[in-house]
């Protein structure tokens, strides 16, 4: 049988170029030589979303997002995490199995308790139960599906070890019941720079969206900082952050005459801006007017949630099965 890759995906908005390089292509790329499953992560979600209306768009946008980027549903068992409610009895019997100390390690819940700590308040102000254990919910995520590979951002390597230190506990009192996952971190392309020269965040406003409408995107291209060189001066393309944006989407010939232009002092920084938008613009123009179509038809989207949820629930229910026989409340 084929090997598993699973990832969740929590509803944040519609995804920005840094996104779709880091974890979009690279999870479509996985799933053509594995059996993906990959699902919303909305209950995730609601440890920050607390407003009905937003949970249900951007459960929609995120689906459609994905879609149109090219995800086959045929292909791929595409699902909601709250849909195969196996998860959340598996998170129970995690929860017996993950050390206190471990989760208090974790860097989200860390950052918070930091914070909190500086500005002399109560450390867990702020902190509700479902952010603490975030992690076990994970862990319940990948191992209800007896995932081998997790392809994930670099932020979430923490969290696939604590999977993984929560399933060696939990086999080494029961036997190898649980297959142990590996995350798979694309590091080369966690360095998309956003238009500002940090790192593309949408908590930092520097992004380009995917599916932003032509002259926002436009907009947003001409707005990359670059130093102050004059069309003729020669530059340097590995410090340019237009061109580490650029070289994701040319073709290789296209990068390498594009380099020496810029060595040689053949491109200002106007130009090379217009070719980037209107590369953007040949990659993912068509996505973005399946994306509008797509979010349009909220009941095609459910037709294909319904589907993937059973698909799910099929490869779930003998690993439930045989952790509930394994730690004795079943037969
Ligand atoms: N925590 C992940 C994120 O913030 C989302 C997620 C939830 C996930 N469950 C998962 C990722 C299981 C991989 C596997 O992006």
């Amino acid at each position: 049988m084929n090997r598993i890759a699973l990832t969740g995906i929590k509803p944040t908005g519609p995804p920005h170029i840094g996104n779709y390089l880091g974890m979009i292509k690279p999870a479509l790329e996985l799933a053509q030589n594995h059996q993906a499953l990959y699902f919303l992560a909305d209950y995730h979600a609601l440890t920050t979303v607390k407003n009905r209306e937003k949970l249900i768009q951007l459960t929609y946008e995120v689906v459609a997002a994905w879609i149109a980027l090219g995800l086959n549903p045929d292909e791929v068992i595409f699902y909601r995490q709250s849909d195969i409610i196996e998860v959340f009895e598996l998170t129970w019997i995690l929860n017996c199995f993950a050390a206190k100390g471990l989760l208090n390690r974790a860097h989200a819940y860390k950052a918070i308790v930091d914070d909190n700590l500086k500005a002399g308040r109560d450390p867990d102000k702020q902190i509700n139960m479902g952010l603490y254990n975030y992690p076990v919910l994970m862990a319940a995520d990948i191992l209800l599906y007896g995932s081998h590979v997790v392809p994930v951002g670099l932020d979430q390597k923490q969290h696939l070890e604590m999977t993984r230190d929560i399933a060696e506990t939990f086999n080494k009192n029961y036997g190898e019941i649980l297959v142990l996952p590996e995350a798979s971190i694309k590091e080369e392309v966690m360095t998309i720079p956003g238009t500002d020269g940090r790192k593309m965040s949408a908590s930092y406003n520097n992004t380009l969206p995917v599916f932003a409408p032509p002259k926002e995107l436009r907009k947003r291209v001409m707005r990359i900082v670059t130093d102050s060189k004059r069309p003729e001066d020669p530059k340097d393309p590995e410090s340019c952050n237009v061109f580490a944006i650029f070289r994701h989407f040319a073709a290789p010939d296209d990068i390498e005459s594009t380099r020496q232009r810029y060595i040689k002092g053949e491109l200002a920084y106007g130009d090379i801006k217009t070719e980037l938008f209107e590369l953007l613009e040949s990659t993912f123009g068509s996505a973005r007017e399946f994306y509008n179509h797509l979010l349009a038809d909220r009941d095609e989207i459910d037709r294909i949630l319904i589907k993937g949820a059973e698909e799910a629930r099929a490869i779930a229910m003998p690993i439930i099965e045989r952790v509930r026989k394994a730690v004795g409340v079943a037969k």
